[in-house]
């Protein structure tokens, strides 16, 4: 029979921020994928969780929604139990943190903005913006990357897919960073600033909402959901929280992408120098677009609740226990990914990458941030440029976003 916990074991907590901001999770994951792979950890700021660290347990949990729930009914997505019951406030109903039959036609309504035709559409819009934004930056000069690339090729590329007003573009990174902030989970006065913002942000896309249905409906997703059927019986606290999620779902986790781009410059140069070797357009750059996603792999977890005991690689996971999916650990499992804390611009398998999750939630916005990739790996070919990191990255102190605030780089064109 199954235990729940293995007193022999020691306590391993991935949770604590001090492992993403000294980045010693990589360290960490690899001990627990050794020892105690499904690693259950009694008391952490965050109460008590079990920890999925490989890649096949992981694909397991994805494949059974209706045993490891997302509903926000059980605290939804996240490690951080609600952050919105310090406040008082009712969650934002959005399609993430709902299971199926809810999830489902919901889902549906935004999909058709993601197919390869509608990337298709999108492809020279984002492609004349990465241009214009790379051929703007100063060579050999240091600057930060997050900065004048990350954040302004993200924002650009949702404003978009939204048809999102220019001038307020970086509105968008302000509040994601906010949403996306499970720290406020532990502070009470924090907690009240998030929803302080979060309120702005959703009281902007109730009027952007409202201006876009005065005005002819045009290809943007706004313009898709007003004129969808399934969604026109929803009332518009749901619109909005799907909304919001849409933003915020594709704003960290492209952003931090695009800077893994000058981390992994910066460490290994001379796999890069293969991707330059190929040349735009070739399978290698595809191949090292998987690849950056998975070794940065931009959201370092997701979250479910049992719904009934489960029996999960030799332990048994009860009814209401919190179950943490580590997509940074499953990144890195040995098992799937040889030497796997390696950038290797050609991986062979670098596309079952698992940053993207698993089964009905798995990413709908994954072509998107695809697309973008692509196109800024692509455009930076085209110019020769290469990379040095010249400070230490300053890292996002969250087990939750796995990314960056600022890095300073020098960029070099041959
Ligand atoms: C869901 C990662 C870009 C919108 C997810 C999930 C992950 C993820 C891990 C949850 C999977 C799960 O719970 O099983 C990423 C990464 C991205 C990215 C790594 C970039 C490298 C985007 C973009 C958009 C987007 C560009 C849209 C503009 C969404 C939405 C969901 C989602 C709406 C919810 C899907 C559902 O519940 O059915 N993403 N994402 N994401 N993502 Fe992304």
């Amino acid at each position: 029979m199954a235990t729940q916990v293995k007193t022999d074991m020691p306590t391993f907590d991935p949770s604590a921020n001090i492992h993403w901001t000294q980045r010693s999770w990589p360290d960490l994951f690899a001990k627990m994928r050794a020892t105690d792979p499904l690693h259950y950890t009694e008391d952490s700021e965050f109460g008590a969780y079990w920890s999925a660290t490989k890649y096949k347990d992981i694909v397991e949990i994805e494949a059974l929604p209706k045993i490891f729930s997302s509903s926000w009914e059980y605290s939804g997505i996240t490690i951080a139990d609600r952050v919105e019951e310090f406040a008082d406030a009712e969650p934002m109903p959005m399609f993430i943190a709902m299971d199926p039959p809810e999830h489902t036609p919901q889902r549906r309504t935004v999909a058709p903005k993601f197919t390869p035709s509608e990337m298709n559409f999108m492809e020279p819009e984002i492609r004349a913006r990465t241009a214009e934004v790379l051929d703007g930056l100063p060579i050999n000069e240091a600057f930060d990357w997050v900065d004048r690339v990350s954040i302004e090729l993200t924002t650009g590329m949702l404003a978009l897919l939204f048809d999102f007003p220019w001038a307020d573009r970086r509105k968008l990174t302000e509040w994601s960073d906010y949403a996306g902030d499970i720290n406020a989970a532990k502070d009470e006065g924090f907690s009240k600033e998030r929803m302080n913002k979060m309120y702005e942000m959703g009281m902007y896309f109730a009027g952007l909402w409202e201006m876009k249905k005065q005005q002819p409906p045009g290809r943007d997703l706004i313009s898709m959901m007003q004129a969808s059927p399934a969604m026109s019986d929803m009332p518009e606290q749901m619109f909005i929280g799907n909304l919001i999620l849409l933003i915020v779902g594709g704003n960290d986790t492209t952003r931090n992408s695009m800077t893994g781009i000058a981390r992994t410059m910066h460490q290994w140069p001379e796999e890069w120098d293969k991707v330059r070797g190929e040349g735009e357009g070739s399978k290698i750059v595809k191949t090292a677009v998987q690849e950056l996603i998975r070794w940065q792999t931009p959201l370092a977890h997701m979250r479910r609740t049992a719904t009934e005991d489960y029996e999960l690689n030799g332990k048994l996971i009860r009814k209401g226990d919190k179950v943490i999916m580590w997509y940074a650990s499953a990144n890195r499992d040995e098992d799937m990914f040889k030497d796997g804390d390696k950038f290797i611009a050609d991986r062979e398998n670098a596309r079952r990458q698992i940053a993207f999750g698993y089964g009905i939630h798995r990413c709908v916005g994954a072509r998107l941030a695809e697309l973008q990739l692509t196109t800024l790996v692509e455009e930076m070919v085209k110019r020769n440029m290469r990379l040095t990191c010249t400070e230490e990255p300053v890292r996002v102190e969250s087990c939750f976003v796995n990314g960056y605030r600022k890095q300073m780089v020098t960029m070099m064109r041959d």
